[in-house]
């Protein structure tokens, strides 16, 4: 409130303003990297890498398949070839054996991808170091879609600066929020510029309005970057909090015959955005989902992943093994319990008081 105050108090409501600047030097000073583009959302920004990297139609992007369709559809929109990499179990993100063979594939067919999209699928790093030697080997530039990973560490750095470009977002339902909003991040100074020119209309340097180009209005307000601000000193507490109810329901839960958790590999500390859940077959998570349905608790399905939406029906997929595809079998056995940070312990004791009832009732029948 104070900082939003201080946007109306000095008459600073704009996309554009003190605020903005503050956010995004704060924000790329977190992440460790030369300079963040505060944006309207993150999927500007995943939109405004894939202008800045030149992709173009026909071109091939590979992508990390278990993602919400946000982190794709900009390059959908764009006409590229979509290429969809399966997750590895370890840590539920981009398996470098898929992305391994995807670039195999490509070379064989001497399309090599513009870029190769990878996904902190929530809360928790890709385990970047086997992934930026493939990328490295093969020149592909990686875009890191941390838009749910604020706050979450690789190997002690914080993700968010381990692409040539890098995304957050500021959405309602992430862990920090400004009501809506994203990030742009990355090392290249250039480039970035050339991601403030198109993201304000691309008006040339001229007293007039002239264009050599064309653009968006991608920016953040004054007073929404103010929000960031505001939450940004409170992201350690978060993830603090978000650790805390994982760690609650995993020790409550735990114990449930056919019930697993999302795993956290030694190299990763994931922020635990959502807690997630996996259950054995013949366990079904959406017959839990209608049980805290009823009781007026919201849970959500695990992402289903690109390769079976329909609309990339027809797109190349690689999977982590040969007859294993562990995406299609999280979003089958998945279920994302609530996990907001300011989750009350009673509210955490009525949502596994639920949980149990559902699979007691489940594993007595099974
Ligand atoms: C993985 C992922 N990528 C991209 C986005 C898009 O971010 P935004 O909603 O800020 O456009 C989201 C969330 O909404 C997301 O979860």
């Amino acid at each position: 409130m104070k900082m939003i105050e201080e946007a109306f108090a000095t008459n600073w409501i704009a996309p554009l303003g003190p605020h903005v600047e503050a956010f995004e030097r704060e924000t790329a000073a977190f992440a460790g990297v030369k300079s963040a583009l505060a944006l309207a959302s993150g999927t500007a920004a995943l939109h405004l890498s894939a202008e800045l990297l030149g992709i173009e139609r026909g071109d091939v992007v590979i992508c990390s398949s278990l993602t919400f369709a946000a982190t794709i559809a900009p390059l959908y929109h764009k006409g590229v070839e979509c290429v969809f990499a399966d997750a590895e179990p370890e840590s539920w993100n981009i398996s470098p054996k898929a992305l391994e063979a995807a670039l195999a594939d490509c070379d064989k067919r001497g399309k090599l991808p513009k870029a190769v999209i990878i996904v902190n699928l929530y809360g928790q790093s890709c385990d970047m170091e086997p992934i930026l030697a493939l990328c490295n080997r093969c020149g592909a530039p990686i875009i890191e879609d941390a838009a749910e990973s604020l706050g979450a560490l690789y190997k002690g750095k914080q993700t968010g600066g381990f692409g040539k470009f890098s995304v957050f977002s500021y959405n309602g339902n992430k862990i920090i929020t400004t009501s809506g909003g994203g990030m742009l991040l990355s090392d290249d100074e250039g480039a970035m510029a050339r991601a403030r020119f198109l993201s304000q209309q691309a008006r040339d340097p001229a007293p007039w309005y002239q264009h050599t180009t064309l653009g968006w209005n991608y920016r953040l307000s004054n007073i929404l970057a103010g929000v960031g601000r505001g939450q940004m000193l409170h992201i350690a507490e978060r993830v603090a909090a978000r650790r805390r109810i994982f760690d609650r329901y995993a020790m409550e839960l735990g114990d449930i015959p056919g019930i697993s958790f999302m795993p956290e590999p030694e190299w990763s500390r994931s922020n635990r955005w959502l807690t997630v859940l996996t259950l054995d077959e013949p366990l079904s998570p959406l017959s839990v989902l209608e049980h805290l349905s009823g009781l007026n608790i919201e849970s959500r399905p695990v992402w289903k992943p690109m390769h079976l939406q329909p609309v990339f029906e027809k797109a190349r997929y690689f999977t982590h093994e040969d007859g294993r595809d562990v995406s299609a079998e999280l979003f089958r056995r998945g279920l994302c319990l609530p996990s907001g940070s300011s989750l009350t312990e009673s509210q955490q004791t009525r949502v596994i008081d639920a949980v149990k009832e559902n699979l007691d009732r489940q594993n007595k029948k099974a």
